[in-house]
């Protein structure tokens, strides 16, 4: 069915409005580009001929909630994705960490906790993972239970240990997991010091006093008002001279409180927040 492009703006802001006054979710600023992509993706899944009967189906049935909720959370991740980025953080920026007594981490939108794991494989080779607290955070309530798992396919760790040798890993990869026939599980000290909890970047409060913040490949969903909510509450949360990373296509250019940081390594999207901001 052809629908009028105003119709279905019109239909679109009806759906996120019901979605959260019903649920308390709000995608209102999400960015439009990846709204319509996956709301298609929904309809055409499941045999709705509008985003009115999804919007319908939404609000009546739970179950289909949670795989709209799914549908808009995009779990693509990885263990030392952009090896040049987690290179940068080996020799760069965890030196400057250990200067600190103790220090916390804040990994926000951390998926199945590939990024997670990654820091405290780091923190481990640096002798630092007894000082550091890690705070893991998502609002997809699944995913983050599989998170706390640390389990991942075997099929991934071919290209797992090579992102891991070229960022610079000092040991062998098969060192951090066990495998069993389908899955290779992290070592459990890797988890120690590691809380998960569900966080909503869009509704929910600062973490504060974090040394180093890892937001990376989230703020690309959204638009530019709620990218720059989103890192003010970064600022608020990052103590002076706090480091900021971000995703390879993400940017605090355009950003207002772009004047609040400099730029650490700027190819890599390395931060640090100014000690007067
Ligand atoms: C593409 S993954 C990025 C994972 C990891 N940071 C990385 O770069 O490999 C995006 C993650 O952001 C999460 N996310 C999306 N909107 C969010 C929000 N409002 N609050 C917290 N997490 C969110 C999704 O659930 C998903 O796990």
């Amino acid at each position: 069915m052809n629908v009028h492009p105003e119709t279905e703006r019109i239909e679109l802001s009806l759906l996120l409005e019901a979605v959260h006054l019903k649920y308390g979710y709000d995608f209102r600023n999400y960015s439009m580009a990846h709204l319509k992509r996956r709301i298609e993706h929904r309809l055409s899944l499941s045999g709705f001929a509008s985003i009115s009967m999804l919007q319908h189906a939404v609000l009546h049935d739970e179950a289909m909630f949670r795989i709209f909720l799914q549908d808009l959370s995009i779990n693509v991740s990885e263990m030392f994705r952009d090896p040049s980025f987690y290179k940068a953080l080996r020799d760069e920026i965890l030196p400057m960490l250990g200067t600190y007594p103790s220090f916390k981490i804040w990994h926000a939108g951390c998926s199945a906790g590939q990024e997670v794991y990654s820091m405290a494989i780091l923190l481990h080779e640096a002798g630092m993972r007894d000082r550091g607290q890690i705070y893991a955070t998502d609002f997809n309530r699944a995913i983050l239970k599989q998170a706390q798992e640390a389990a991942f396919p075997l099929a991934q760790l071919k290209d797992y240990t090579a992102k891991y040798q070229q960022a610079g890993g000092e040991n062998s990869f098969a060192d951090y997991y066990t495998a069993n026939n389908k899955r290779a599980l992290l070592r459990p000290f890797l988890k120690e010091r590691i809380f998960f909890s569900e966080h909503n970047l869009v509704t929910d409060g600062v973490f504060g006093e974090m040394h180093l913040v890892v937001c990376r490949n989230v703020l690309i969903y959204f638009d530019r008002e709620l990218q720059d909510r989103v890192v003010g509450l970064f600022v608020d949360s990052l103590c002076p001279g706090g480091f900021l990373c971000l995703g390879s296509k993400e940017s605090l250019k355009f950003s207002r409180h772009a004047d609040k940081f400099e730029p650490v390594r700027e190819k890599e999207k390395i931060f640090r927040k100014r000690r007067d901001a």
